[in-house]
């Protein structure tokens, strides 16, 4: 069976393309979704994409996917660096994460360095615009292939 890979957008990606461009570039969602979905066929695995303004609502599709999926990349966008219940959401689902960002965090204000996800993801992809999704989906892939192959 093909690996199953959620894919989680957290609040205002759903404005991507118009919001501060600068920083997150001029892919919407629909292109960014739509490029996951290519790769996906190309790795030859399954992507879910999801995303929501809500903390609650993607506190619901993390608790969905324990044993609908295989592994989790998100970008919880501001709930990164605030939301405890996103974290112990993603503890609970024990499925492996892969954390990605758009701009590189690090280089941003103070309060975008702490990530209360990093220190439970397998690892984090942050700075390269669209494509840290995409990287973030191929690392997905291969740690489960890697899982398969052990
Ligand atoms: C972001 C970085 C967050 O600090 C910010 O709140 C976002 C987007 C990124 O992809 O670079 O909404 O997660």
């Amino acid at each position: 069976m093909a690996a199953r890979i959620l894919v989680l957008h957290g609040p205002n990606l759903n404005l991507l393309g118009t919001r501060e461009p600068a920083v997150y570039g001029r892919d919407t969602l629909t292109d960014i979704d739509g490029r996951l979905r290519r790769l996906a066929n190309d790795l030859g695995v399954n992507v879910e994409t999801f995303q929501s303004n809500a903390e609650g609502a993607l506190v619901d599709r993390v608790q969905a996917s324990r044993g609908a999926a295989d592994a989790i990349v998100i970008n919880a966008g501001a709930y990164t660096h605030t939301s405890v219940a996103i974290r112990d959401a993603l503890v609970a689902c024990e499925l492996p994460v892969i954390e990605v960002h758009l701009s590189n965090t690090y280089k941003r204000e103070a309060f975008r360095h702490r990530s209360l996800i990093a220190d439970i993801a397998v690892g984090q992809i942050v700075g390269f615009g669209a494509d840290s999704y995409l990287l973030g989906l191929r690392a997905a892939a291969s740690l489960l292939l890697r899982h398969k192959e052990a």
